[in-house]
């Protein structure tokens, strides 16, 4: 393909040849169809139907609680949107961690109900059984490392993983060991810039960042955090292109004052 030719539909052999000519990947969410559209209408080449839906569209305090039933809902009218751009959809906790054949049927359901183009697990050598029947079922797996939210309670809080030598080291193994399995990309999480360089340079497979520093092959962040929707969210790594949240407000405020002083609907906006 050449450069100048615009990418009618971003495949992982498109995402493989932008990490090698060096092209940025750009990654957002997206969890239903009107929000979808306009983001694959700018040019987004990866759109995941994230398990962060059960914080931003369903209000839980954390992704564990959303369901597979619910992740499909949200992947199915996101991919109705879609023309150019590559679905990826999270499979949510409880969907793959208890054995491979479980991992399987869930992935399975996903691909046929929803018509995404792939899924991610959160997780390293641990769940190399699951990934790798997902893998032989010629399902497209992107792997998720460093800060891993379905392990929250583990974690005990959502600060930076990775910071000591033994968790990096531990990172960097699980990064080539996706990449040796078949995953072909990798989010990174809330990690040290050096370490996701050095993750970056280490494998041949897109590496994508989300508070993870520049030296990454592309960027995701959750739509509704860049977009402003959310307000009380302000880690270091956010850059809120809008403040969308105001926005609405102010619009809502105003369209509540013309319904309460009868200036909406006026002689045009009426049959
Ligand atoms: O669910 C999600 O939004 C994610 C991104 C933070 C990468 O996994």
């Amino acid at each position: 393909m050449s450069v100048n030719q615009p990418i009618k539909k971003v495949t992982t052999h498109v995402l493989h040849a932008m990490k090698q000519r060096g092209e940025k990947i750009s990654m957002l969410t997206a969890y239903d169809y009107s929000m979808a559209r306009i983001l694959d209408a700018a040019g987004i080449d990866i759109l995941l139907v994230g398990d962060s839906a059960s914080n931003v569209m369903a209000g839980h305090e954390t992704t564990l609680p959303i369901t597979l039933d619910q992740m499909i809902y949200h992947a199915q009218s996101v991919v109705r949107a879609v023309v150019r751009s590559f679905v990826v959809v999270d499979l949510p906790f409880g969907s793959y961690q208890g054995n491979s054949k479980m991992a399987l049927e869930s992935t399975i359901r996903i691909m046929k109900e929803t018509g995404g183009h792939a899924v991610k697990m959160e997780g390293g050598k641990e769940i190399t059984d699951s990934i790798v029947r997902v893998l032989s079922a010629g399902v497209p797996v992107m792997g998720h490392l460093g800060l891993t939210p379905q392990s929250i309670y583990k974690f005990g809080t959502y600060s930076v993983r990775a910071k000591e030598d033994v968790e990096a080291q531990k990172l960097l193994e699980d990064a080539k060991h996706l990449e040796e399995l078949g995953c072909f990309a990798i989010v990174l999480e809330k990690i040290p810039a050096q370490l996701a360089k050095q993750v970056t340079e280490s494998v041949s497979i897109p590496v994508i960042g989300i508070g993870a520093g520049p030296n990454v092959d592309g960027q995701v962040l959750v739509s509704h955090d860049m977009l402003g929707i959310t307000k009380d969210f302000h880690p270091r790594f956010l850059r809120r292109y809008l403040n969308l949240y105001d926005l609405i407000k102010d619009a809502t405020e105003r369209y509540i004052a013309d319904v309460k002083t009868a200036d909406f609907p006026n002689d045009q906006e009426q049959y």
